[in-house]
């Protein structure tokens, strides 16, 4: 399975903050926004990611990430010159992905919350179409909206619906197979003049082949679209890393974890980041690590 990180976008709604940035190299409290996407297909043992972003920006993600090597991955990068769209990702992504399927996360979403692992690696196994994760939202219209039966088989799909039919928002982590290359090339744009990737999706979900894993209420799914989302994101995870002493979306540590790379790996790459307590972090928990074998 490849990965992709579909960081382009204006982030039009966060003027000034992103007239000379991208939205998704902002901080969340201790680390830039894409740490928390990239930690997501990590912790599925997703390693080979392309980025995409705006051509300004890609010099940036490059400068931040490499070529991914010092976290076992396998990073590469690529442009969206103008935003049309999610689904753009798979054209610009087809000779990333070749025949193999896809996990598609956009940059500006953040999961956290018990069992994501797990729900990973089952929907990569068993993926017969494709895996949405599907949460309640307060505010369903301002997303893709999707109506689910018994069995967690999608029944219906809208993008942002302006009477939605559910509370629940399809959010922005989807697992293909490789024929959503085909039908991304397909599409033509909708009434706001992108490609939709509900209609990526709608095939599928005519051929009953689309699941619908539900992100329970005790999980988080954070937006960062405006001012106030970006900073109540921030606030949330401050709050859960002091209170616990751990770090959210740390790739050091998903990389040791899960055996990509190892201890002194991980330790070199805190040590170049002394004076900051997310290096501080990395370096303990490479010496922990030292120390428990
Ligand atoms: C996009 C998708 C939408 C999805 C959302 C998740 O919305 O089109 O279906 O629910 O991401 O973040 P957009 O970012 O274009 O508003």
């Amino acid at each position: 399975m490849k990965g992709i990180i579909l960081a382009g976008g204006a982030g039009t709604r966060l003027h000034p903050v992103t007239l000379a940035v991208s939205k998704q190299l902002l901080p969340i409290y201790d680390k830039p926004m894409i740490y928390y996407p990239l930690s997501v297909l990590m912790l599925g043992d997703i390693r080979d990611i392309l980025i995409i972003s705006t051509p300004e920006d890609q010099p940036l993600f490059q400068r931040l990430l490499g070529d991914g090597s010092e976290l076992g991955l396998n990073l590469s990068y690529a442009v969206q010159p103008e935003p049309g769209g999610l689904p753009e990702a798979f054209i610009i992504g087809a000779d990333h992905v070749g025949d193999d399927s896809i996990a598609l996360i956009l940059g500006d979403n953040i999961f956290y919350g018990p069992g994501l692992s797990g729900f990973l690696h089952d929907s990569r196994q068993t993926l017969d179409g494709c895996v949405l994760f599907g949460y309640r939202v307060s505010d369903p219209e301002r997303y893709g909206v999707g109506e689910v039966d018994d069995d967690g088989r999608l029944v219906a799909i809208e993008e942002k619906p302006a009477h939605p039919r559910t509370d629940r928002a399809i959010t922005g982590l989807y697992f293909f197979d490789n024929t959503a290359l085909d039908i991304a090339k397909n599409l033509t744009p909708s009434a706001r003049g992108e490609l939709e990737i509900t209609d990526v999706i709608r095939p599928y979900q005519r051929e009953g082949r689309a699941k619908v894993i539900d992100l329970g209420r005790g999980f988080a799914w954070l937006d960062t679209g405006t001012h106030d989302s970006l900073l109540d994101a921030g606030q949330y995870v401050q709050v859960l890393e002091r209170r616990q002493g751990v770090r959210i979306a740390c790739i050091e540590e998903i990389a040791l974890r899960r055996g990509f790379i190892d201890a002194e790996a991980c330790y070199r790459r805190g040590a170049a980041l002394p004076k900051s307590g997310y290096g501080q972090y990395v370096m303990e928990i490479a010496t922990t690590e030292t120390e428990r074998r």
